[in-house]
């Protein structure tokens, strides 16, 4: 099968286009007729090499996280999902591929189509993971940094859905952008302590920090401590006493249908960008860039 493959750490060029075997599923897990990939942040750092000290990966490498397409076939003991099955969900071997293993995965609503759903397997459980940690309720105020990317897309939509009041940071290219998603905008720039001041006098009760570019202690003065304070990207929050929350592995595929069914009828917006398969190095090198809006999906087949 077609994949992208890479075997150095390095730039995007190190990734390349091979044909290696079709994976076989194991026990627990399904084939995927791959017909579109999420491509993550994470991808990028795992290419480069800067995870191997804490996340080593075997190389020849596939990348990808997660995936949506067909149901191909069915390892032993797999007995809720039937060859032919649309499904989204997390993938086991990497998802630049043609063909992918997952062990969970969630049907795919006939009004979805394959890169809106391939949107909200990782970005979905990401957002509401820490909108959980963070205790996030109605009538709260959640500060959001960089929150106009993939994870902030859906973060900023369920926050505001359990009623609470968001304020979010973004480029000035994407001010519109957050306020069309439910929250009040503002920059990232230098000045962010005032301006949140200005916009939430009574201070903000929760912030979610998804940009890891530094906003951990504007977050303490703004909160008047460490609690309530949660990062998803930035590695030097445990040194500032801030929770860091890692990607989970549970996993609900009850979670991730109903986020699907609620795509697929309007209540919850992705934004998405789209490279061919082939064209997976140039789209990790706008990942890498940092300033995506939306989520960016390879198109497979
Ligand atoms: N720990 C976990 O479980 C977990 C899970 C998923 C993702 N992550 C990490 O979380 C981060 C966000 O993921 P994502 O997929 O949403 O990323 P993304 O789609 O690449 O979004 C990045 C966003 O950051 C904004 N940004 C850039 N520079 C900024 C700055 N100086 N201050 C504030 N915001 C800035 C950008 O906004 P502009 O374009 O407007 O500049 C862009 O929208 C990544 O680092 C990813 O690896 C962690």
């Amino acid at each position: 099968m077609r994949a992208i493959v890479f075997d150095q750490f390095g730039s995007p060029d190190v990734l390349h286009e091979a044909d290696i075997e079709v994976p076989q599923p194991g026990p627990g897990q399904v084939r995927v007729r791959v017909k579109a990939a999420g491509l993550n942040a994470l991808d990028g750092k795992i290419r480069s090499g800067m995870l191997e000290a804490v996340r080593p990966t075997p190389l020849p490498a596939v990348p990808g996280g997660e995936l949506a397409g067909v149901v191909d076939a069915l390892g032993e003991g797999v007995s809720d999902v039937q060859v032919g099955d649309e499904v989204l969900g997390w993938s086991d071997t990497g998802s630049y591929a043609q063909y992918a293993l997952a062990t969970t995965v969630a049907p795919k609503p006939a009004g979805l189509d394959w890169q809106h759903a391939v949107a909200l397997p990782v970005a979905g459980e990401t957002a509401e993971r820490v909108l959980n940690l963070l205790g996030v309720t109605a009538g709260e105020t959640v500060l959001m940094h960089g929150a106009s990317g993939a994870v902030g897309t859906l973060a900023v939509q369920l926050a505001t859905a359990r009623g609470a009041r968001v304020i979010a940071t973004a480029g000035p290219a994407n001010q519109d952008y957050l306020t069309s998603l439910g929250a009040t905008a503002t920059v990232y720039a230098d000045g962010l302590v005032e301006r949140v001041q200005a916009l939430a006098p009574d201070g903000v009760d929760a912030v979610f920090d998804l940009a890891g570019k530094g906003a951990l202690e504007d977050s303490i003065t703004l909160r008047g401590g460490t609690d309530r304070i949660v990062t998803i990207a930035d590695f030097g929050a445990r040194r500032l006493g801030i929770t860091f929350s890692q990607g989970s592995q549970e996993r609900s595929t009850a979670r991730l249908a109903a986020l699907a069914q609620d795509a697929a009828v309007g209540k919850l917006v992705t934004t998405v960008t789209a490279y061919p398969l082939d064209q997976a190095a140039t789209a990790q090198q706008v990942s890498d860039a940092g300033h995506v809006r939306g989520k960016l999906v390879l198109t497979v087949g």
